[in-house]
């Protein structure tokens, strides 16, 4: 049976020490999550093969990564400063704060099982709040040194678009990639790690001639569409596209299309957006715009030292690109992932066990070393020096546990992802009848539970080829 409910997985990750609530020990602090010991591992890894898919196997992208903290004038000319608020209600009552538009979604604190609004409690009128954290840069409070801290990392892509292209010289269509975090003070976070405060982003801005936007949008969406099924291991069934309707699309956009993913709890709801920035952007960051034959109204901008421009030697002339932007969140792609890896299995015996079927790339540990018994000191030390080759000739994060039996070893590993483990016997070491066993170990497969007989010195191909 899959994970129903967001709670059975909010109880995995405790228990197991995938991810923890912020700053526990005092009570916690809202919207924030800490990723423990196995956490940090499926982060990277998630991280890792995005990275791997959007840089490294293309011929068109370069990484970066930016500065967290801007200058206040990104944020004005952005039109964050402007526009990226939410409309807030208050309750009279109950002093409850909420999104009006995210009513419906909303749980009156007083009374749980109505939504805001409709205990006996009054609304305030909607006002809007601005979602970026401000803080103060330098040690003199002085009103005017401010800084955000940034709400998305695309900013920091759209003012180095000059610096990236001059020392790269590429030529359109080419992309920029980062991953990093980014702060939103979400007016009601909530949902485990689906709507945060402190989040980490996976974005890329994709320039291309005005002209080729429309085709190469869509190019985006279904690669992007085909990794998270192919790599992240997501069910295309519990994937959905979402089109936004032209009414609510965010002042940048031309067009924007969601990959919705149908999570616990939740339903189908938004992963990653996919907008077609245009040249607002660039146009909106640079000087000179009356000279740039911009399609989008931006703001006269009074403060920029550049123009963000693209030489088209075909047509001998300065040019705003347009701009394709896939944005992913990456903690939204873990709990996307861990919702789709929770199994709980009723085994032959009537035993339930709990396996996290992950993607083998994503799985936290690749192997377990289990010796058979820990204090047969042959047996523990071939474990322990099998651990240690796989760790460095296989790259891989492998671990050696004996702290307990062997039935619950396996049910241990199978909770936390780890596609195989391995056990070392007395045939291992060559003290039972059947020499022919000598040297080789048992390697054990997280899903189907079979059970394989291999040489230990086979070991290091046969996990590095299925992970
Ligand atoms: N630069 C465009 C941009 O930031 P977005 O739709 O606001 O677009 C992109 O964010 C992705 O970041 C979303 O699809 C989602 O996966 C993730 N995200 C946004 N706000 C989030 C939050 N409060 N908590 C967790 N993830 C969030």
């Amino acid at each position: 049976m899959p994970a129903e409910t967001l709670e059975q997985l909010v109880s995995l990750c405790k228990r197991r020490g995938f991810i923890f609530l912020g700053s526990e020990i005092y009570g916690g602090l809202q919207g924030t999550y800490d990723y423990g010991p196995l956490g940090v591992e499926l982060k990277n890894n998630l991280k890792r093969l995005w990275w791997r898919h959007n840089v490294y196997e293309r011929d068109d992208m370069e990484g970066i990564e930016t500065a967290i903290l801007m200058n206040k004038h990104v944020w004005k000319y952005s039109g964050h400063e402007e526009t990226f608020v939410d409309p807030l209600v208050d309750c009279k009552t109950c002093k409850g704060r909420f999104r009006e538009d995210k009513l419906a979604d909303g749980i009156c604190p007083k009374n749980p099982k109505k939504r805001p609004g409709e205990c006996e409690g009054q609304l305030t009128e909607p006002r809007s709040f601005n979602l970026m954290f401000k803080t103060q840069v330098g040690p003199v409070p002085d009103p005017e040194s401010y800084a955000y801290l940034r709400p998305e990392t695309a900013q920091g892509m759209f003012v180095n678009f000059k610096n990236v292209l001059d020392s790269t010289n590429r030529k359109l269509p080419f992309g920029i990639a980062q991953i990093g975090k980014s702060f939103r003070n979400e007016i009601t976070p909530r949902n485990f790690l689906f709507r945060v405060r402190e989040l980490e982003q996976m974005e890329m801005e994709y320039f291309v001639k005005p002209g080729m936007d429309e085709e190469l949008h869509e190019e985006w969406i279904q690669d992007h569409l085909n990794w998270w099924v192919n790599e992240v291991g997501l069910d295309r069934e519990k994937l959905a596209l979402h089109e936004h309707p032209k009414e609510k699309l965010s002042h940048y956009s031309k067009r924007t299309v969601d990959i919705l993913y149908k999570f616990p709890t939740l339903g189908f709801d938004e992963l990653e957006g996919f907008a077609n920035r245009t040249d607002f952007d660039l146009g909106s960051h640079s000087r000179d715009q009356e000279k740039l034959n911009l399609t989008a109204r931006v703001a006269k901008n009074e403060h920029s030292t550049e123009r963000l421009t693209y030489f088209d030697h075909e047509n001998n002339k300065h040019i705003v690109p347009f701009v394709i932007e896939p944005a992913a969140g990456v903690d939204r792609g873990c709990l996307a992932a861990l919702s789709e890896a929770y199994n709980e299995e009723t085994l032959e015996n009537g035993d339930v066990r709990t396996v996290l079927k992950l993607k083998p790339a994503l799985s936290p540990i690749k192997v377990a070393i289990l010796p058979l018994k820990k204090n047969a000191d042959e047996i523990v030390n071939c474990a322990k020096s099998i651990k240690k080759t796989l760790q460095a000739k296989g790259n891989m994060r492998a671990v050696y546990d004996d702290t307990a039996g062997i039935g619950k070893l396996y049910r241990r590993q199978d909770e936390i992802g780890t596609p195989f483990c391995v056990t070392v016997d007395f045939d291992t070491i060559g003290r039972s009848d059947d020499t022919s066993l000598q040297n080789t170990v048992t390697v054990r497969d997280r899903d189907t539970m079979q059970q394989v007989r291999i040489p230990i010195a086979e070991l290091l191909n046969y996990v590095t080829e299925r992970i």
